[in-house]
């Protein structure tokens, strides 16, 4: 037995490969595109371990998905990969469009050919596991309820759009061919190998580096924070007992204003890693102009996860926030090395090692 998963050396499916083989021997075949967003740095403490195979590839290659769904019959398909990042969906949104939404066609009509070939106990255990995100459902207005499973899709940033494209090819190959499917739909993920381009790991890191702390707008839109491996545990409780063709929404109940997030990094860090020159990381906050079409509010109602597969979050937002920081201040080296490119040419000298 086996699991196969899409865009594995990224921020989050990094964590859930990592996760996975801590609690578990079945192996790992990881497959990722290794965009920019791609770290294979992030998989390296299992770089003699025979339990992971990774493998270079685009999930757009169906001939090559066939290969390797032939060749190691995976018994689960989880499918991280995706263009993440919503300001640079803003900025050039063509390689979302061609890899959340042809990338999941793709996917799935190769899961659907693989799936039709299988046989009896195979066949009736094989599950596809669509990782998706709450903006599909849009932005909330301070008196709204959090987003429930029931909530209308009004997906408003190109990468919402183009996530919200993904849930409904999922949604349709399972209601039209029966493909086993479950789909998740989670809030802001925090926690190791975030790539600095998001909120608390740029903080972070620009805070070390002396570089102003850009907060867009007035800083008061609202996120629901979780720590990434309470994503991966949520996605192993749905694999584990959740039902097919059922969306599930994941989230840490942790709703905050940007501003208080970055507040709170800043006090962390004036603690464990204070400015040379005495003075608060609070000096370098910017406030630069907004977001376009900047979502205001976002937050999840996780009742239905906890109620019918028993998930919680093992972290708050307090001690998952201090191990976040704690992990960033430990591993600078790596936050310098995707800066400055070096982790490209690490995963060249080290990938061509390898394969
Ligand atoms: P990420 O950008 O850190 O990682 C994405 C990974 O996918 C990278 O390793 C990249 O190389 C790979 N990839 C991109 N295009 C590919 C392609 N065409 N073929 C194969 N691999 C490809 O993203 P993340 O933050 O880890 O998010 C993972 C998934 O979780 C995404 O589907 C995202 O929409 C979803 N999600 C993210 C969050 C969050 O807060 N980060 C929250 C909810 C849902
Ligand atoms: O809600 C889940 C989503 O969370 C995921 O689907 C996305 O893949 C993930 O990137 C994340 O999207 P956001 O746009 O919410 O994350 P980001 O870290 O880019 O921004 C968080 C908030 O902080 C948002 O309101 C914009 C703001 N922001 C962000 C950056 C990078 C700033 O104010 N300044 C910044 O420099």
């Amino acid at each position: 037995m086996s699991i196969f998963v899409t865009g594995g050396a990224g921020f989050i499916g990094s964590n859930f490969v990592l996760d996975w083989l801590a609690q578990s021997n079945e192996p790992v075949i990881t497959l990722d595109a290794l965009t920019y967003a791609g770290n294979l740095e992030n998989l390296a403490s299992l770089d003699c371990d025979s339990r992971h195979i990774f493998v270079q590839g685009n999930i757009c290659d169906r001939p090559l998905i066939d290969r390797l769904l032939a060749e190691h019959q995976p018994r689960v398909i989880v499918h991280f990969a995706a263009e993440s990042h919503v300001d640079r969906s803003i900025h050039g949104p063509g390689e979302f469009m061609r890899t959340n939404i042809d990338g999941t066609f793709t996917l799935l009509e190769a899961a659907r050919a693989y799936w039709s070939g299988l046989e009896g106990e195979a066949k009736a255990a094989f599950r596809f596991h669509h990782v998706s995100t709450d903006e599909v459902y849009g932005s909330l207005k301070p008196e709204d309820p959090p987003f429930a499973e029931t909530n209308p899709y009004e997906p408003n940033s190109p990468y919402s759009a183009s996530k919200a494209a993904s849930d409904h090819l999922v949604r349709a190959w399972h209601h039209t061919y029966g493909l086993p499917v479950t789909t998740s739909n989670c809030s802001n993920n925090y926690g190791p190998y975030h790539f600095p381009e998001k909120l608390i790991p740029l903080m972070i890191a620009n805070a070390l580096a002396g570089k102003p702390l850009p907060i867009y707008g007035d800083g008061q839109q609202i996120r629901d924070w979780l720590y990434v491996t309470d994503h991966c545990s949520a996605i192993r409780a749905i694999l584990d007992k959740g039902k097919v063709g059922e969306v599930y929404n994941v989230g840490g109940w942790n709703e905050m204003p940007n501003i208080e997030i970055v507040q709170t990094l800043i006090q962390l860090l004036d603690k464990l890693s204070p400015r040379a020159d005495g003075k608060s990381y609070s000096e370098q906050i910017t406030y630069v102009t907004d977001r376009p079409g900047h979502d205001r509010r976002y937050a999840i109602d996780a009742r239905k996860i906890e109620r019918e597969l028993g998930w919680r979050p093992a972290e708050t937002f307090q001690t998952g926030i201090r191990k976040t920081v704690e992990w960033y201040l430990a591993n600078q080296a790596w936050v310098r090395n995707v800066q400055s490119g070096a982790y490209r040419e690490w995963l060249a000298l080290n990938y061509a090692a390898r394969s």
